[in-house]
């Protein structure tokens, strides 16, 4: 059944072992965000068992809910809404928190539950997403102390998500005040100094991550060899792990542009239309395997490709494979309209 996505295990396998190990060299855990794999708990129970992680991160607590049974920690590493303090305490044993409000509900839905929920409180370091400053983080440590219902697990930071801000050493010095700042409020160390996500790898790789931070939270170089902002792989990732395969509905000699009337055109295209569009992928995000093949456009279902470089090597039903960036691999994990298919 098309479109779907071809998913290679051992690749996701092989990224996780190699940053797994170069995150032990450093003194540093790392926990998997699972969020791509949209809630598939047998592909997390096959991850987590095979590769031995016994901790994962998912932005969606309606994931966590569906990993209930498996035997690893999980996190939620999108601040809880208020109103989702319930759910997120019956199916997060950590969560990443930023605003004294929502530790408030959650204090008093684990107190209810006769619970403690762990969290780690979230720094701004300058990508201008969650976290926060040293004054309100200080005093949210300080209100932490009388709720009965909350331990304070960790100290965490994240970049790159949303201004494309990279981790450096200035960042991360700058972090490291604030853990320490925080520390000293609290009166003792805190279990988990959780540093960043996939852009922390150019420094974790050359040593330069600070050693105080000793956990970092990896999605996209994981399951797509990638680093994001710099967009490259890193040495010896697997990056064909997931591919998705669509299959051509027509296929025909067209003008290269809407304006040419077809029978004034002396330059007609082989165009090739696939059953995938907008409403289950970000075609911005997608790329043809095959490198003869252009994309050309796209509407809500449909792709149109120029498939004039491939002779009649293409036909009506033909599959066309294409990689995709991770944004669109999102999108298409998620997609009710793709199913999965692993290899
Ligand atoms: C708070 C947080 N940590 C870690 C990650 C993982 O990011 P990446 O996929 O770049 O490793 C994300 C995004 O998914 C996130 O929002």
């Amino acid at each position: 059944m098309y479109p779907r996505v071809e998913i290679n295990l051992e690749g996701i396998l092989h990224n996780l072992h190699i940053l797994r190990s170069k995150c032990e060299e450093q003194g540093s855990s790392l926990s998997l965000v699972t969020k791509v794999l949209g809630g598939r708990r047998q592909l997390v129970k096959y991850i987590t068992e095979i590769s031995g992680i016994t901790s994962i991160c998912d932005s969606r607590v309606y994931n966590l809910a569906y990993f209930y049974e498996l035997d690893v920690e999980k996190w939620l590493i999108r601040s809880p809404m208020i109103s989702e303090a319930e759910t997120v305490v019956k199916y997060a044993d950590v969560s990443l928190n930023s605003e004294l409000k929502v530790i408030e509900a959650l204090n008093e839905t684990a107190i209810k539950h006769n619970k403690k929920h762990k969290i780690v409180l979230m720094c701004e370091c300058g990508d201008l997403r969650e976290g926060c400053y040293e004054e309100e983080l200080l005093q949210i440590i300080e209100k932490c102390r009388t709720m009965d219902g909350i331990e304070i697990y960790g100290i965490g930071t994240n970049l790159s998500c949303l201004n494309e801000v990279l981790p450096s050493e200035e960042n991360m010095a700058e972090f490291v005040r604030l853990v320490e700042k925080a520390e000293e409020c609290y009166g003792s160390e805190f279990r988990y100094i959780s540093g960043g996500a996939s852009s922390s790898i150019p420094m974790l790789f050359s040593g330069k991550l600070d050693k105080k931070i000793n956990h970092l939270r990896f999605g996209e170089a994981v399951f797509l060899g990638n680093i994001p902002v710099y967009d490259k792989p890193f040495e010896n990732a697997e990056i064909n792990n997931f591919i998705l395969q669509a299959e051509v509905i027509e296929l025909k000699e067209k003008p290269a542009s809407p304006e040419i009337p077809r029978d004034d055109c002396t330059n007609l295209r082989k165009r090739a239309i696939v059953a995938v569009g907008k409403q289950d992928i970000d075609i911005k995000g997608l790329s043809v395997l095959d490198e003869r093949i252009e994309i050309v456009a796209g509407s809500s279902d449909h792709v149109v490709l120029d498939v004039t470089n491939c002779g009649d090597e293409i036909n009506v039903g033909s599959i066309i494979s294409f990689r995709m960036n991770y944004n669109c691999l999102l999108n298409a994990m998620t997609s009710p309209y793709i199913k999965e298919h692993i290899v």
